[in-house]
């Protein structure tokens, strides 16, 4: 098996760059290079879970699911890890399923490797409570949307946070969405029916606003667009 280049880790993964240089090169070994394909499930909501995923390329999908529907809690893009909540005590399952929306390469860690992290390194614990806060952050924001936001304004307001985290500004102020989005992967994020979104988007796309052809998203407008959320 190949070995992990310890500087390409580091550069990759935000995580790791502050971790012990000895204890680092102590785990290395036993972290492994996996590869998914576009559309695979890399645990489901309910599993036993035993490893962290570090994400080398590629976008995963969180969500939780009953029988008729999903609700997209998060899409983890490289250099974010996933899967360590189940680590932390024996006895938990996975809180959440984790599917790639593209092809994904990802470091796994064993649990007990990683525990060794958390138990060696003083900043670790600090690295994973920050990163927890962050992610707490924006659950919040994601019950206050679902709570007080109606449907258009949800819609809104999940494009312009993913302009932010993944989006490329253009000269002409509009922003490119590197990634492709369906309806119903939209859908799945606002808490709302795939029909319901179809429509909001037409409506956006006559007003201009943005556009959403062959899964490619641009918000023309993104100006317009805070507006509109702030009417
Ligand atoms: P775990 O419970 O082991 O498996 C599912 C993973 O999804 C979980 O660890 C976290 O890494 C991640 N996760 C769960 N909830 C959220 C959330 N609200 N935002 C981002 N990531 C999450």
């Amino acid at each position: 098996m190949k070995s992990i280049d310890m500087n390409k880790l580091r550069a990759t993964i935000p995580f790791f760059k502050d971790i012990d240089q000895v204890l680092l090169e102590q785990l290395v070994p036993y972290m492994r290079e996996e590869t998914y394909k576009k559309g695979e499930i890399i645990f489901h909501e309910g599993d036993e879970g035993n490893q962290i995923f570090f994400i080398r390329s590629g976008m995963v999908s969180i969500y939780t699911s009953n029988k008729a529907k999903r609700i997209t809690l998060a899409y983890l893009t490289k250099g974010e890890y996933f899967g360590e909540m189940a680590l932390m005590q024996p006895g938990l399952c996975r809180s959440a399923t984790a599917e790639t929306l593209n092809a994904v390469k990802v470091y796994s860690l064993h649990r007990s490797d990683f525990h060794q992290l958390v138990e060696k390194d003083r900043n670790v614990p600090f690295l994973l409570l920050n990163y927890t806060m962050e992610r707490l952050r924006k659950a919040n924001h994601q019950i206050y949307d679902l709570t007080f936001l109606n449907v258009q304004n949800r819609i809104i307001r999940r494009l312009l946070d993913l302009g932010k985290e993944v989006g490329a500004t253009r000269e002409d102020g509009s922003c490119h969405i590197p990634m492709k989005i369906t309806h119903q992967q939209l859908a799945d994020t606002v808490g709302a029916a795939r029909e319901t979104v179809s429509k909001i988007i037409i409506e956006l796309q006559e007003q201009e606003l943005l556009n959403l052809s062959n899964k490619k998203l641009t918000l023309l407008n993104p100006e317009a667009l805070i507006n509109k959320l702030n009417d």
